[in-house]
């Protein structure tokens, strides 16, 4: 979504905030733009509507030495993508640059009769109220913005200048996160750390309710209550390499194709495959508490949706006594859900930032259920929220398509039911085949990646003129199905729903026709023969089936067969998400569409 950067230091302003853009691209924007403040307060304000690319032809005629500044990347809520509605906006003396949702814009715009607004922004509503208490310099600017945001209703996180006091920046945060890099004689400021990477590798991650000053060497932060706080300073883990295509055409190959090293960070210190055992220290459940688990919620959104879905799957089949209950965190926040006091949550987020699930896990914790985050992004919000946590160490997701994620995710939170199972006196004889596998999944993904790779590209060609797909699978393989239908609607914009092996006859039957090719997922196993019968049955109906198996006995004569070599017999859906993942992709390079930026999406979804 919207990005967020600063500078004060002694460099020039522009070329951070420029180059601190282009990092927090691959969050989705509509439009962008900076400003800049020399030392003798005078502004730059360059804004346009589109890519940061725009935004460069403008500065070109622009530049400027100037060393203070903020800089924005837009995605549209209030207004449409615009010049106009793109941000720093301004009022009077000060210029802001904000993301998340200012709720009582509205009441707040009518008392503000003095400003002449120029957008349809909330943001500007903001500027504005910030600029009636500061009144031209009467105030200093951190008094104004805190007088401000107690007015405030929503979320926000930001950063403002002022023409008046050009060499500090002042940041505020309360739900839409803010990192504040700490550097040698520059501080700077961005809405996730992968913008800093490079130029410094001490971090402060604001909290909810504080605001800072900020000059090239000092970093003063209150709360909205004026009680100071002091800063604890961590360490930036991500590098350069990791938010690079690394050879690469587009992020989201890279990243497919990393999982066996990604699952690999995953694993790494948790899973003894000599002794059967799987160990997670970041949970923080004694194992008197592991044993008095009843239920298991997982909540996330989309991606993470799914990969909850699946790992339920797979949990339920080793641990005993327990129900799971997978949910989506824009449905559950609004639900009356009861839950029994014996439960404990998965919060489940790459970025650890969605609105949606973050607002779940508040109301989870209010009930006084242990909260477990399965996050990827370090530091995050939810990540700092939740009692306890496992993280899935991807590194960072570049491409808006999660995929690297959802592998991690799976495996993060079957090792979480492993360790339930453990707790429980679960024989051994029943875990560790899970526990093997699961040793062996980042090799038996490589041969897979290897060896589907080139199949799938050729095949792929043949199904990018469609628009429509169905996507089909039983037991573990209907949420890998899921996946692979989401990803391919959100890359190629092909409509794409996937439905249960068994519910085909119930409906979904009847779309069979030229319009729509298939893909079915047939893992070995005791439900093959079942699974069988159903793609016998689209096929009967003229279906354009793509079949992605592990089983030597799948015979029948679709279109396509990616037979899928491997000696994993659990995690075989999960193996067969690999397949569907280079599916969606090369389907949306056939195509030619933004594979790692799609249209309307955003990597994080801070708003609800
Ligand atoms: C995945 O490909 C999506 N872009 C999306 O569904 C994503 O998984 C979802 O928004 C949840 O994000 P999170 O994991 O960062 O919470």
């Amino acid at each position: 979504m919207c990005g967020i950067v600063g500078y004060v230091g002694d460099k020039k302003a522009q070329d951070f905030l420029i180059s601190g853009l282009k990092r927090l691209e691959y969050r989705g924007y509509d439009s962008a733009g900076i400003v800049t403040v020399s030392e003798k307060g005078k502004a730059t304000l360059i804004r346009a509507k589109g890519k940061i690319a725009e935004l460069e032809k403008k500065l070109a005629k622009n530049k400027r030495d100037d060393n203070v500044g903020i800089g924005h990347t837009r995605w549209a809520t209030h207004g449409e993508p615009s010049e106009k509605n793109a941000h720093p906006h301004q009022a009077g003396s000060i210029y802001l640059v904000h993301n998340g949702i200012i709720e009582n814009y509205k009441e707040l715009k009518a008392e503000l009769k003095e400003h002449d607004f120029k957008s349809e922004t909330d943001t500007e509503v903001l500027a504005a109220l910030i600029n009636s208490f500061y009144k031209d310099g009467k105030h200093p600017l951190v008094n104004a913005v805190v007088q401000a945001l107690k007015l405030v209703k929503g979320t926000y996180g930001i950063a403002v200048v002022s023409v008046l006091e050009p060499s500090e920046l002042v940041v505020a945060r309360s739900g839409s996160p803010l990192v504040i890099g700490v550097g040698h004689n520059e501080t700077l400021v961005a809405s996730d750390a992968s913008a800093l990477v490079g130029h410094t590798k001490r971090a402060i991650y604001l909290n909810d309710g504080e605001v800072a000053l900020l000059t090239k060497n000092s970093i003063e932060i209150k709360t909205l209550n004026a009680e100071p706080v002091s800063a604890k300073v961590e360490e930036i883990e991500t590098n350069l390499a990791a938010i690079q295509k690394g050879g690469y055409d587009h992020f989201l190959l890279k990243e497919i194709m990393e999982q066996p090293d990604s699952l690999r960070e995953t694993l790494r210190g948790r899973v003894n495959a000599e002794n059967g055992t799987v160990r997670l220290g970041g949970p923080g459940l004694s194992e008197a508490e592991l044993r008095k688990i009843k239920h298991l919620i997982i909540v996330g959104c989309g991606t993470a949706y799914h990969a909850g879905l699946l790992a339920g799957y797979y949990i339920e089949k080793f641990t005993p006594e327990i129900t799971i209950e997978t949910v989506i965190a824009s449905e559950y926040r609004y639900r009356d859900a009861y839950i029994p006091k014996d439960s404990v949550a998965l919060i489940v987020s790459q970025s650890g930032e969605t609105a949606d699930t973050l607002a779940c896990l508040r109301e989870i914790k209010k009930q006084g259920i242990p909260t477990i985050g399965i996050v990827n992004a370090i530091g995050s919000t939810i990540a700092r929220e939740v009692d306890g946590g496992t993280y899935v160490h991807v590194g960072p997701e570049i491409s808006v398509a999660s995929t690297k994620a959802f592998t991690s995710q799976v495996i993060a939170m079957v090792m979480f039911g492993l360790t339930i199972a453990q707790a429980k006196g679960v024989k051994s004889s029943i875990l560790a085949p899970y526990i093997k596998e699961i040793a062996g999944l980042p090799e038996e993904i490589r041969k897979v990646l290897d060896g589907s790779v080139e199949t799938v590209k050729k095949i792929a060609k043949d199904y990018a003129k469609y628009d429509h797909a169905i996507y089909l699978g039983r037991d573990a393989a209907y949420p890998a199905a899921m996946e692979g239908a989401l990803k391919l609607k959100e890359v190629s914009y092909t409509d794409a729903n996937a439905y249960a092996f068994g519910e085909l006859k119930h409906g979904p039957l009847a779309l069979v026709d030229d319009r729509f090719f298939e893909v079915a997922l047939v893992p070995d196993g005791v439900l093959l023969e079942k699974s069988v019968s159903n793609v016998q049955e689209v096929l009967a109906r003229g279906g354009h089936m793509i079949v992605v198996t592990n089983s030597d006995e799948f015979d029948l004569p679709v279109e396509n067969v990616v037979k899928i070599t491997t000696s994993m017999k659990l995690f075989a859906p999960l193996l067969m998400n690999l397949v569907m993942q280079l599916l969606a992709y090369y389907i949306t390079v056939d195509k030619g569409y933004n594979v790692d930026q799609p249209r309307n999406l955003a990597k994080s979804v801070t708003v609800e």
